[in-house]
């Protein structure tokens, strides 16, 4: 966005992060930049603090993209008790971010009868992926509520993309090294840039659109308990494989 002229508003948690970045993007882009740090696992109160900071700004495009998932796969009562915080972080992050969020920028927008929302899902909101359950659920929402919230806004000007990607080389995904199927961050973005404003949802990537289709036609023509078991078994094996790493640290 940066490099299209944008001036931009990161939030995040950590402080020193986004003073790294808004300095980097600055050293590379002439554009205003204001960095809010919130930790989105807090409750309705953050949202207070985000409010103040963006008031009087003329925001034209919401990318929604903060997420947390598993540190690796797991059943639904491990994760509970492990740490009973974590529902309660997941959807804090995953679910009420995006609409919280959108709530505060959409008047703008609806105002100037322009806008454009971005909310990040997965390609999990669309596949089996059991052991990432609350995770993939968290998603499923950010895809319905996005293909919604369009409808409700299309003749006001707004236009809501909500994508899905498969792996991307991240911190969140662990993977370092890009191939076809992982691509970096900015291979990601082109991509998804290039459908907005044509498709509400969509994996926006090409081979993470390949996947989806595959898996969903293995679903529907050889049937769906062959590719969620399918899925089931190399999520549980990536599961034992974590696990024998913790056991050794
Ligand atoms: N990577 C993938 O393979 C993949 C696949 C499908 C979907 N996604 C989705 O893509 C989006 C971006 O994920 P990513 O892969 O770029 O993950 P990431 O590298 O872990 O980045 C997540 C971002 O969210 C911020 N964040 C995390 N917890 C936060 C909290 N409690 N409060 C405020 N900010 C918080 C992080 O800030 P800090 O730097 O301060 O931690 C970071 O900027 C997510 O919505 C994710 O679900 C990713």
């Amino acid at each position: 966005l940066a490099k299209r002229g944008f001036n931009l508003v990161l939030i995040s948690r950590s402080l020193t992060k986004l003073e790294d970045v808004a300095k980097k993007i600055g050293e590379d882009h002439k554009v205003d930049i204001k960095i809010v740090d919130v930790d989105f696992t807090g409750g309705v109160e953050i949202y207070d603090k985000i409010k103040a900071r963006i008031e009087g700004l003329d925001i034209g495009v919401l990318v929604n993209n903060v997420g947390v998932s598993y540190p690796y796969p797991e059943y639904f009562l491990e994760c509970y008790q492990q740490d009973p915080k974590f529902l309660q972080n997941i959807i804090s992050v995953n679910i009420h971010s995006v609409t919280h969020m959108c709530a505060l920028v959409l008047p703008v927008m609806v105002n100037r009868k322009k806008g454009v929302i971005i909310n990040v899902s997965s390609t999990a909101a669309v596949i089996p992926n059991p052991l990432l359950s609350v995770y993939s659920g968290s998603k499923a929402f950010v895809d319905k509520f996005s293909v919604d919230l369009q409808t409700e806004y299309r003749s006001k000007g707004i236009t809501v993309q909500c994508v899905q990607p498969g792996f991307v080389a991240t911190n969140m995904s662990k993977i370092k090294r890009t191939d076809l199927m992982t691509p970096s961050p900015d291979t990601y973005v082109a991509a998804a840039l290039n459908f907005l404003g044509y498709t509400t949802k969509t994996a926006a990537y090409l081979p993470h659109i390949f996947l989806q289709l595959t898996l969903n036609l293995m679903n529907d023509v050889i049937c769906e308990p062959f590719t969620t078991n399918f899925v089931f078994n190399q999520l549980l094996t990536m599961r034992k494989r974590a696990l024998r790493k913790q056991q050794k640290q």
